[in-house]
C-alpha cells in the first residue's frame, strides 16, 4: 500500500476518454481501495479551446504532451493521444525515464512496442498499466495478467472491436448494405471519418495482440498477427449464413500450441446458438480458454467514455495502492520471444460462396473441383436470392488445411459459370 494520500494525475488527450475521466475523477476522486485520492491537475490536447463537457480552465495546460510527461506538477501521467508512434510514445518514454507510473489506453502502441516499454519501465520502477486498451470497460487485461497466472491459457477468442459488430449486426437486422451502414455509423459518431482501422480489423489485431501476450507470457508481436476485415462481407452471404444456422462476426483469436502462437482476426461464421453470436450491437465478448479453469467468457462495452475511463480509473486505482507487477504476465526479460505458428499449417471448415448462372453441371463441377482437392462437403445449397443478379451457390466444408481450401476455390473461379470471384468465409473453431 502507497502511504501517499494525494495523487496528482496529468491527463494528455481530452477526447471521448480523456474528457470521461476528468468528469469520473471530479466525481470520485477517492478510488475506494486506494485509500487516497486522484486529482488532475495538469491536461495535454490537441486544441485548449475547443468546447469540451468539462471544465479544464484550473488546470495546468501543456501544449505538449511530452513536457506534461516530464512535469514536476503530476505524479501519475495518463496517455490519452492514442497512436502507436510519435508523441504518444515520446510522453510515455518521457513518463517511465523519469520513474513515473503511467496508465494508457492505447492499443496500438502496447501491441507495437510493449515489449520495449514493458523494460523501460521496469528498469525505472515505474507502473504501465494498460486495462482500458482492450475491450474498454471490461476487465480482460486484468483477468488474464492476473488471475489467470494460476493456469495456463491455452486460447483466446472474442470480438474486439464494437464499431464492425455494429456494422455486422445492423447489416443483419436492418437488410442493409455494408456502405450503408457504414456512412450511418460515421454520422452517428460510432466509427472514425477514416475507418479503416476499424473495418480493416487492425484495432482488434492490436487486441489481440495484447491479450496473447498476457495469455502465454511472450512479448507483444503485433507484425505476426493475420489480419484480414470486414470491407468484404456482404448482406447475400449474412443471409445465406444465417440459413445455414450461422453469424457473421469479426473474431480474433489466438491459439498456443508446440508449433508455436497463432494470432488472427478475420471475418468468421459464428454458430446461432453460440454466445459470441449472440454480442450484438458494439459489445465486445471474449472466451479464454484455461488448461484447468477450462472455459471462461465476459462481455461487456469495448469503448464509449464511461466504461473505458473507469477502466483508466482502475488502473489508477492500482498505482495508488501500490501494485507491482510485471507489466505482461512476466517480467519484460523473461518475455519468451514470440514463435509464430506458420499460416500455411491452419486448419479448419469453411463457408464457400459462389455466385453463378443457372446452367447444367455447375453444381456437378463445384463439388469435383472440391473433391479432386480432397476437401469434403459438409452442406450444400442452392438459393435463388431476388436481386443476386444470379443464383448463389453456397456451401461450407469438412476440417481441411485451409490452404487445400484456398486452392480448390482458386480453380472454381475459372469455371465459366461464375459470375464473380468466389467468397471464402471462415467458420470460427470456438
Ligand atoms: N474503435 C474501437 C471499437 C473502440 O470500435 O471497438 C476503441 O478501442
Amino acid at each position: 500500500m502507497s502511504d501517499r494520500t494525494l495523487w496528482r494525475v496529468g491527463v494528455a488527450g481530452l477526447g471521448t476518454v480523456g474528457a470521461g475521466l476528468l468528469a469520473l475523477l471530479a466525481e470520485r476522486p477517492g478510488l475506494a481501495p486506494a485509500g487516497g485520492q486522484a486529482v488532475v491537475t495538469g491536461v495535454s490536447a490537441r486544441s485548449r479551446s475547443r468546447p469540451r463537457p468539462v471544465d479544464i480552465s484550473k488546470l495546468h495546460w501543456c501544449d505538449d504532451p511530452i513536457e506534461l510527461a516530464a512535469s514536476r506538477d503530476n505524479d501519475l501521467f495518463v496517455e490519452l493521444v492514442g497512436g502507436s508512434d510519435g508523441p504518444a510514445k515520446a510522453a510515455v518514454e518521457m513518463a517511465l525515464r523519469c520513474g513515473k507510473p503511467v496508465v494508457t489506453a492505447n492499443k496500438a502502441l502496447i501491441a507495437e512496442h510493449g515489449a520495449a516499454l514493458a523494460a523501460l519501465a521496469e528498469e525505472h520502477g515505474a507502473p504501465l498499466l494498460f486495462e482500458a486498451a482492450v475491450m474498454g470497460g471490461t476487465p480482460a487485461v486484468k483477468m488474464l495478467r492476473e488471475a489467470m497466472v494460476g493456469d495456463e491459457v491455452a486460447s483466446v477468442a472474442g470480438i474486439l472491436n464494437g464499431t464492425c459488430n455494429y456494422i455486422l449486426t445492423e447489416m443483419e437486422t436492418s437488410g442493409r448494405s455494408f456502405a450503408e451502414v457504414l456512412a450511418e455509423a460515421q454520422r452517428l459518431g460510432y466509427a472514425e471519418a477514416d475507418p479503416t482501422t476499424d473495418i480493416g480489423g487492425f484495432d482488434a489485431a492490436h487486441k489481440i495482440t495484447i491479450l496473447a501476450a498476457l495469455a502465454f507470457g511472450c512479448a507483444p508481436t503485433y507484425a505476426a498477427a493475420q489480419i484480414e476485415g470486414i470491407e468484404r462481407v456482404e448482406l447475400l452471404d449474412i443471409r445465406l449464413a444465417r440459413d445455414l444456422g450461422y453469424r457473421i462476426k469479426l473474431v480474433a483469436s489466438a491459439a498456443r500450441s508446440s508449433a508455436g502462437v497463432s494470432v488472427r482476426v478475420h471475418p468468421a461464421l459464428t454458430p446461432l446458438d453460440h454466445p459470441l453470436a449472440a454480442a450484438a450491437g458494439a459489445l465486445n465478448a471474449l472466451f479464454i480458454e484455461g488448461r484447468r479453469i477450462g472455459r471462461i467468457f465476459i462481455q461487456g462495452p469495448g469503448a464509449g467514455a464511461g466504461p473505458t475511463a473507469a477502466a483508466v480509473a482502475a488502473d489508477i486505482a492500482d498505482v495508488m495502492a501500490g501494485a507491482r507487477r510485471p507489466v505482461f504476465q512476466a517480467p519484460a526479460r523473461l518475455l519468451r520471444p514470440f514463435t509464430a505458428v506458420d499460416p500455411r499449417s491452419a486448419v479448419g471448415r469453411a463457408y464457400v460462396r459462389l455466385l453463378v448462372r443457372d446452367e447444367p453441371g455447375v453444381i456437378a463441377a463445384v463439388s469435383e473441383t472440391l473433391a479432386e482437392a480432397g476437401v469434403s462437403i459438409d452442406s450444400f445449397l442452392q438459393k435463388p436470392v431476388e436481386g443476386a443478379g444470379g443464383v448463389p451457390i453456397v456451401l461450407t466444408t469438412h476440417e481441411a488445411p485451409e490452404q487445400v481450401i484456398l486452392a480448390a476455390i482458386a480453380r472454381m473461379a475459372g469455371l465459366p459459370a461464375l459470375i464473380e470471384p468466389p467468397r471464402m468465409i471462415r467458420i470460427a473453431r470456438i
